[in-house]
């Protein structure tokens, strides 16, 4: 055997010896996030209607974000017998009458739009709440996909949710475009933060919109949030041509700079063809 091989069958140990604390970190907690709360770990053993809502949440934004079954259902996460006291602040799983008030603990502004709305106001008699919509456990990052014909048609025709869907369209792919040309900016090199932000919270103020489920609503909210974009864009354009003509005076100076190059090499060929026209005389 080379000793090639011979030190690279040695190295084989010690890499599995670096990678010991790794190993044992990934049997604490996973690879990801904090040790497993004592509801995950009871309700995970657990089956049906019990159990479920421990896989759903796994892959839920809210997981994403560090919220966790005791965030939403109060209770304390460290005391296996004392979990579900109302002493510690259980709360239990809501009614749905409940439920708006449940997730607007945190989603103020979307609570208090969607309680205005003709939705809210037929809460508990057919209209929907934020679980009709969102789910409970399997939350998502949410988008106008929500907006579809199965899952509104439940109740009414489409006809309204399409006019909401086109108002927020047109802005949605707006903002897409604003983020991409906040992209192609960042990679040459200019400081993007500023707008990014501005874009972010005219984002937030937009897809909030929706819950008024009001069409004259999302029109005004629509007019204020592109006017922010409008502005948005209007600096954009102002950075491009400021790069474009930064570009043009670095091509110009290119040109200029060859045109004396050229100039000087001629200057020195008539020179040296004088100074030979000289000797030869
Ligand atoms: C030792 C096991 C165990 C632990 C720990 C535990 N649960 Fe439960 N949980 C249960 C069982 C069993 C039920 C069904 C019987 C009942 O409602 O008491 C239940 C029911 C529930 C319900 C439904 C209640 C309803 O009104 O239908 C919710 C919500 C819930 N648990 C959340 C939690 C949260 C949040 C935690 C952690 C703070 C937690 N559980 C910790 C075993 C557990
Ligand atoms: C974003 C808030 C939220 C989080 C996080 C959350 N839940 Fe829930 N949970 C709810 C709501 C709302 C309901 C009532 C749902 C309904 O009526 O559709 C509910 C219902 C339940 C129920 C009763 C189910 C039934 O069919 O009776 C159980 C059990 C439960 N949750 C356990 C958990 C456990 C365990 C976790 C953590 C893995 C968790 N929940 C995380 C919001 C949440
Ligand atoms: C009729 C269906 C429906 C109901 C009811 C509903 N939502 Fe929404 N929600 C949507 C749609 C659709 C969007 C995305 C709109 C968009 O992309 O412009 C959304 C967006 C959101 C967002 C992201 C926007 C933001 O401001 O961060 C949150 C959070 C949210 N909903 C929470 C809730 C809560 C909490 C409730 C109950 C109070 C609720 N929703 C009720 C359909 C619904
Ligand atoms: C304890 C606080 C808390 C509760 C209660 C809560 N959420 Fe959230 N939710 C968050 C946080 C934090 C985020 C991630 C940050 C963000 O995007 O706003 C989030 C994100 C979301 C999003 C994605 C927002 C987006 O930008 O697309 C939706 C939709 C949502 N939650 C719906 C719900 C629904 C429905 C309920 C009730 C079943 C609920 N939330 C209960 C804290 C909470
Ligand atoms: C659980 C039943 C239910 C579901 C699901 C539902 N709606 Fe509604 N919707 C209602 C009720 C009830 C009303 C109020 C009575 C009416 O105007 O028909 C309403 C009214 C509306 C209105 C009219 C508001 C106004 O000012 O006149 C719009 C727009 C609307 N819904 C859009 C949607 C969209 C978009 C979805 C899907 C994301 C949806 N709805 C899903 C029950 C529902």
């Amino acid at each position: 055997m080379t000793t090639c091989c011979k030190s690279w069958i040695l190295t084989l140990p010690l890499l599995f010896l670096l990678a010991l604390p790794a190993l044992a970190a990934e049997d604490e907690g996973g690879a990801a996030g904090p040790a497993k709360t004592v509801c995950q770990q009871c309700h995970g053993g657990m089956q049906g209607r019990l159990g479920a809502p421990v896989g759903d949440w796994e892959h839920s934004v809210h997981r994403e974000n560090g919220i966790s079954c005791h965030d939403c259902h109060g209770g304390d996460p460290t005391d296996f017998a004392m979990a579900m006291s109302p002493d510690r602040g259980f709360l239990g799983a809501p009614e749905e009458a409940e439920i708006p008030a449940f997730c607007g603990r945190c989603h103020i502004g979307v609570r208090d739009d969607y309680l205005d709305s003709k939705h809210g106001r037929a809460l508990g008699e057919g209209g929907p709440q934020c679980v009709t919509c969102h789910g409970n456990h399997a939350v998502q990052r949410a988008s106008l996909a929500l907006i579809n014909d199965k899952d509104c048609t439940r109740c009414h025709s489409f006809g309204r949710a399409a006019r909401i869907r086109a108002a927020l369209a047109s802005t949605d792919n707006k903002i897409d475009d604003l983020e991409k040309a906040i992209d192609a900016l960042r990679r040459v090199g200019i400081a993007v933060k500023p707008l990014r932000g501005k874009v972010f919270s005219a984002r937030n103020n937009f897809h909030r919109l929706f819950h008024t489920v009001d069409v004259d609503r999302v029109h005004e909210g629509t007019a204020s949030v592109q006017a922010e974009l409008d502005k948005v864009a209007g600096r954009i354009a102002e950075i491009r041509s400021e790069l474009s003509t930064r570009k043009l005076w670095g091509g110009i100076t290119v040109v200029l700079l060859l045109v004396a190059g050229v100039l000087s090499l001629l200057l020195r060929k008539t020179y040296q063809d004088e100074e030979r026209e000289e000797a030869d005389r």
